[in-house]
């Protein structure tokens, strides 16, 4: 058991990391992007930094700075112990042991909290929690998620993953999820029936191989795009009321 977890965590990775784990190309960077359980990455930070536009939605926003600090600070001592104590489960090429991991870790936090009063009022940090969000159809040209769906099979069910991934496509025209495993490093369970639900609603659902790798053999993304025959709305009814 590579990872045991009581609770979602708030980790964050870097834009660097989110650029390898998402393909993002010079042109994705340019889209409209909402990254959904985006915690304490700096992610958006460092995009606005650097002249573009991200809206990052996570029920973590509720809290202040200093209170997101403090449930970091909470965690993250067991979590580096337990990636300590299983060094073969992870890949040590990015990430070059667990201290550095942990310093990796502390500096997205940094530059996260020194955004987030400026980001929250200028609306790039919104509360808001899958399975329903309450953005318009379409809004987004894509959409991310990073170590969240899939990773906690085991906490969260197949029909609150379907749901949320119905309303990622609801709100907008291609999603992103990275990784595919879960937090003892297997496939997630999950992943090949809610293919199996999307491409018969006639989306475009393939696992692509990333140049990022930390979790062992956790180096895929799914990207779904919808069929432009077809609002997205409607084929996420349809996938719903299945
Ligand atoms: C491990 S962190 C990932 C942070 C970031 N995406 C990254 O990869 O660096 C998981 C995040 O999921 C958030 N989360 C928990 N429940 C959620 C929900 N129902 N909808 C959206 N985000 C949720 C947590 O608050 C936490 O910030």
């Amino acid at each position: 058991m590579a990872m045991q977890l009581d609770a979602i965590v708030p980790f964050g990775r870097s834009m660097d990391e989110y650029r390898r784990l998402f393909a993002l190309s010079d042109e994705d960077l340019k889209k409209r992007i909402v990254s959904i359980a985006d915690g304490p990455a700096s992610f958006n930070a460092e995009m606005t930094r650097g002249g573009f536009a991200v809206v990052s939605v996570d029920p973590l926003y509720s809290y202040s700075g200093a209170d997101i600090e403090r449930r970091f600070d909470a965690v993250v001592d067991g979590i580096i112990s337990q990636v300590k104590a299983t060094p073969a489960d992870w890949v040590w090429s990015y990430h070059r042991s667990p201290e550095h991991l942990r310093a990796s870790r502390h500096q997205a936090l940094r530059d996260f909290v020194a955004d987030y009063d400026d980001g929250r009022r200028d609306g790039r940090y919104l509360v808001g929690e899958l399975p329903r969000l309450k953005y318009p159809d379409g809004v987004f040209e894509l959409v991310l998620c990073s170590h969240f769906l899939f990773l906690y099979s085991a906490h969260l069910s197949y029909e609150f993953h379907k749901a949320s991934v119905v309303e990622m496509l609801r709100l907008g025209s291609e999603v992103r999820i990275f990784p595919l495993l879960t937090l003892d490093l297997q496939v997630s369970p999950y992943l090949a029936p809610l293919l199996s639900e999307i491409r018969a609603l006639g989306y475009v659902a393939d696992i692509e191989e990333m140049p990022y790798e930390f979790q062992r053999g956790g180096r895929h993304m799914l990207r779904i795009r919808g069929m432009p025959d077809c609002s997205p709305m409607s084929r996420a009814t349809t996938f719903f009321n299945r």
